[in-house]
């Protein structure tokens, strides 16, 4: 993607909770440096209600860092006023100056924004600078929000786009869960053209196994773990390092606290440590959940492909089972909710799955214990 001339595609790294955006996304950066584009961004955990002047004001607050030390030439930038001070000061590209090019550019936000951007570049490319990243993670906490009236989404995608247009060297990087590109294409269609989506999927058995073994390997450990344990993690959690990471690192360390506590021959089950992600990954989420939700979740952990996708004509088909079935326009209703705790997502075809790897598992346990 760096070598693109002008930009025209830029990323969207996809993926469920915990199969690694995160950590992949980190290992772009130092390439990305290597060959000397600047890299900014920012995690958008907290940004769900973020507004078009927030999300602006942090691209220059990204960016600032960066661009810092650059010095813009006095005259050249009459726009900027610094009319009290006649003698060509070194003028800075620092945050204050961003913000003051920002502030006195008429028009849209976009605008303010995009007059900032070239004015960067236009400072950048007598520099050894190729172009400069920027790369959001948690991306899909980014929304248009009609109702407030406000569109960052909306106004990140026009900004780029039309910097792109101009063959400015700025390349977006968009990391999230699978919602992500849906709204990207919901809030301007042509974000269809101007990102490739890279979906991050499962491991396979043999890179779980690898993902489970070589660890220890690497480290010389006196640890191992039995095959009948490496066979049952893959099969119950292959796939999703978050989960082969969070077991692993568990069963290790219980296992070095019984040997401390004197135990001659240690057992841990892979069983026992299962409670232990119930409790640590999967409850905090479940306890947002309503009754009415949890039923309803119920229903959907019962279908047979609802780790794929599933359709609220199925919810409906298999809550008549329920002394309570759910009508679709209910199912509709409670699913809207799921999803903005994080726990569903609709796609692009208004199928819906679960945003959380292996939540229908956890459910059914939960299920079988009630
Ligand atoms: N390639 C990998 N090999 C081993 N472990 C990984 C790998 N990628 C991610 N992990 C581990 O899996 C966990 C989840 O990764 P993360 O990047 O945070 O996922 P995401 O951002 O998709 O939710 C992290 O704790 C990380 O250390
Ligand atoms: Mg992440």
């Amino acid at each position: 993607m760096l070598d693109q001339q002008p930009i025209l595609t830029n990323l969207v790294l996809t993926g469920l909770r915990g199969v690694g955006k995160t950590v992949l996304l980190e290992t772009f950066k130092p390439i990305a440096i290597g060959q000397n584009w600047l890299w900014a961004g920012t995690d958008l955990s907290e940004s769900a209600s973020v507004s078009e002047e927030s999300i602006a004001l942090s691209i220059l607050a990204d960016l600032s860092p960066l661009v810092g030390n650059v010095v813009v030439a006095g005259t050249e930038q009459p726009r900027i006023g610094f009319g009290a001070t006649p003698e060509k000061l070194p003028l800075r590209l620092d945050f204050a100056l961003l913000k003051r090019v920002y502030e006195q550019t008429p028009g849209l936000v976009s605008d303010k924004l995009k007059a900032v951007l070239e004015l960067v570049w236009a400072s950048l490319k007598k520099t050894d600078v190729h172009g400069v990243v920027l790369a959001y993670d948690e991306a899909q906490n980014l929304g248009d929000q009609a109702d407030r009236h406000q569109y960052p989404l909306s106004l990140l995608l026009d900004a780029f786009q039309s910097i792109q247009q101009r063959e400015l060297p700025f390349v977006l990087v968009l990391t999230g869960l699978p919602t992500l590109f849906p709204k990207l294409v919901e809030a301007r269609t042509f974000a269809e053209r101007m990102f490739h989506v890279t979906m991050l999927g499962r491991l396979n058995d043999a890179e779980s196994r690898d993902a489970i073994l070589k660890p220890m390997q690497q480290q010389g450990c006196p640890v191992r773990f039995a095959e009948p344990a490496v066979v049952e993690i893959i099969w119950h959690y292959g796939g999703y390092p978050y989960f082969i990471q969070f077991l692993c690192r568990k069963m290790f360390d219980t296992y070095l606290q019984q040997k401390a506590s004197g135990a001659v021959n240690p057992v841990v089950t892979v069983n026992q440590t299962v409670r232990k992600l119930d409790s640590d990954f999967f409850a905090g989420r479940w306890n947002r959940v309503t009754d009415r939700q949890r039923d309803l979740l119920a229903v959907v952990a019962a279908l047979p492909d609802c780790d794929e996708e599933f359709t609220v004509q199925e919810i409906v088909e298999q809550s008549k089972k329920l002394t309570k079935p759910f009508s679709a326009s209910h199912v509709n209703q409670i699913l809207a909710k799921v999803a903005e705790n994080g726990l569903v997502y609709k796609n692009r075809h208004g199928r819906y799955s679960f945003a959380v790897p292996l939540l229908g598992d956890f459910i059914r346990r939960q299920e079988a214990e009630a």
